[in-house]
């Protein structure tokens, strides 16, 4: 009697095994059943699952793991369902990740479980509208932020509030325009309501890490948006330098030299009064009281336990010291408008006022996940370095055809008869599910020794 085998196929370059091969979505799986090779019984069904990366325990890179949960519920009140077409990976996302977040004392007794979603920002399509939204409808194209306590963009589909929503900048492409919110929500908080610069004030601005992805919008907002005369941005290698300039900055220090040394040597003509702390902020409170004036304001967004400005010029230039953390207004329930931060920056960046700094692309699954959180752990990402494309489609262009012509051939080799294909482009990476007759003398290891590509998987099993 034939026996019916079914092989699927995916380009796993960036996925690891198993877990991808069950994790398929969006198609609809055929199964034929031959009894007898006249006899056909077609089942179909959807799964009802969507991929998403997240962690069941805190810890090391390793314990990133892919797997298929239901796809989120209808959107209610105030809430849109978007497709996620691109997400971003911040630095927020190695700390939760490793269970060390602390910039809110009792986060993990907030957060989702048993499976942890990370990613707080993100591009995609409105799927589906809550009854109370008025701003989108299906099918526009959005930029968002996301709740630090909800679950995040390392998925296909995402509940998000309309509030921390805009519509995607029409220059920009979804993995672009998933660059800029976090970043640009961030540097903009902090400089315009907690150090409240007004535009055209005749002071410059220090801004410690320049090259981050934070520090990199600051530096653009501080000289193009505010117009400040001098927007002195610190980085330590050639690539980041270059960077910084490009991004705002009218004069780079080396954050691992004296800074003070460094900046009396410009021979400013305008005061510092501002300066915005995007690393390690114990590291740099003494010397940012030294080098900023009288009265001035230093914001930093980065928690230190070891903070101490006792002895410090804090206290005789009468300072202030002010704390951003763009996650405040979302996790104490404070009303946002992070919208209308979102509208403004996609008109920015259509006028061509603020850049995208993204300079890095890696594929919206596992193995990207986990190579984006090694580059932020190195210290060495630069700009937003890290974006996570869904582009299964493209893999599956490059690739596809090879591996069905590869399969075909082996299987025709072995005498059996295709009878189904099927192919899904949506999945995390595409799935090619095709159903072979195979004469009896056929079996599952037979079929196994085909020698794919590099980080192909194929996935043959026989159904009675
Ligand atoms: N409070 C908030 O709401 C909020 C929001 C976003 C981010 N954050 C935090 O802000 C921090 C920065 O994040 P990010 O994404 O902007 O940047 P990032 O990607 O973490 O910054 C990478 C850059 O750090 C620089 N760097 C390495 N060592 C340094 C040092 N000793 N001093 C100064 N810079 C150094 C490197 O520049 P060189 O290679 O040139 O040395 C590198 O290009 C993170 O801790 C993040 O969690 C807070």
């Amino acid at each position: 009697m034939n026996k019916r085998l079914e092989a699927s196929w995916s380009n796993l370059r960036h996925f690891s095994g198993n877990i991808i091969i069950t994790s398929f979505v969006r198609i609809f799986k055929v199964s034929i059943l031959t009894a007898a090779p006249n006899l056909k019984i077609l089942s179909l069904r959807e799964p009802p699952a969507m991929n998403a990366v997240g962690v069941e325990q805190y810890g090391p890179i390793e314990n990133l793991i892919c797997r298929k949960i239901p796809k989120p519920d209808k959107p209610q009140g105030k809430e849109l369902l978007i497709k996620v077409e691109a997400t971003a990976v911040n630095p927020i996302d190695t700390k939760v990740r490793n269970g060390t977040y602390d910039d809110a004392p009792d986060y993990y007794k907030f957060v989702p479980r048993p499976f942890h979603i990370m990613g707080y920002d993100g591009a995609g399509i409105v799927q589906e509208v809550g009854p109370e939204c008025t701003r989108f409808k299906p099918g526009d194209e959005v930029f968002y932020v996301s709740s630090p306590t909800k679950q995040g963009a390392y998925c296909e589909y995402q509940l998000v509030p309309e509030v921390t929503v805009g519509h995607k900048p029409k220059s920009l492409d979804f993995v672009e325009a998933a660059a800029m919110p976090l970043t640009y929500g961030t540097a903009c908080e902090s400089l315009l309501d907690r150090l409240e610069i007004k535009k055209g004030e005749k002071v410059g601005i220090l801004i410690i890490n320049g090259a981050g992805g934070v520090g990199a919008m600051a530096s653009q907002i501080a000289r193009w948006v505010l117009e400040l005369p001098v927007v002195i941005t610190t980085a330590s290698r050639p690539e980041t330098i270059d960077f910084t300039k490009k991004m705002g900055a009218t004069h780079v220090i080396n954050h691992r030299e004296d800074l003070k040394k460094q900046i009396d040597e410009l021979h400013l003509d305008v005061p510092i009064k501002y300066v915005y702390i995007t690393y390690s902020t114990s590291q740099y409170l003494s010397v940012c009281s030294d080098v900023i004036a009288p009265l001035g304001k230093v914001c930093s967004i980065v928690q230190s336990a070891d903070m101490n400005m006792y002895g410090t010029q804090f206290m005789s230039k009468s300072l202030a010291f002010i704390w951003c953390w763009l996650g405040s207004r979302m996790y104490h329930g404070v009303d946002t408008n992070q919208w209308e931060m979102l509208e403004e920056l996609s008109a920015l960046i259509d006028a061509g006022k603020i850049k995208c700094h993204l300079t890095r692309r890696l594929q919206l699954n596992l193995e990207g996940i986990k190579e984006a959180h090694r580059i932020l752990e190195s210290g060495k990402a630069i700009g937003k370095t890290i974006l996570i494309r869904y582009d299964s489609l493209e893999v599956y262009q490059q690739y596809g055809s090879i591996i069905e012509q590869m399969t075909k051939d082996k299987f025709a080799e072995k005498g059996a008869t295709e009878q189904t294909l099927f192919i899904s482009m949506r999945s995390m990476p595409p799935i090619h599910t095709t159903s072979f007759v195979a004469p009896e003398n056929v079996t599952v290891d037979d079929l196994k020794g085909v020698q794919f590509p590099e980080g192909v998987h194929v996935d043959i099993h026989q159904e009675a």
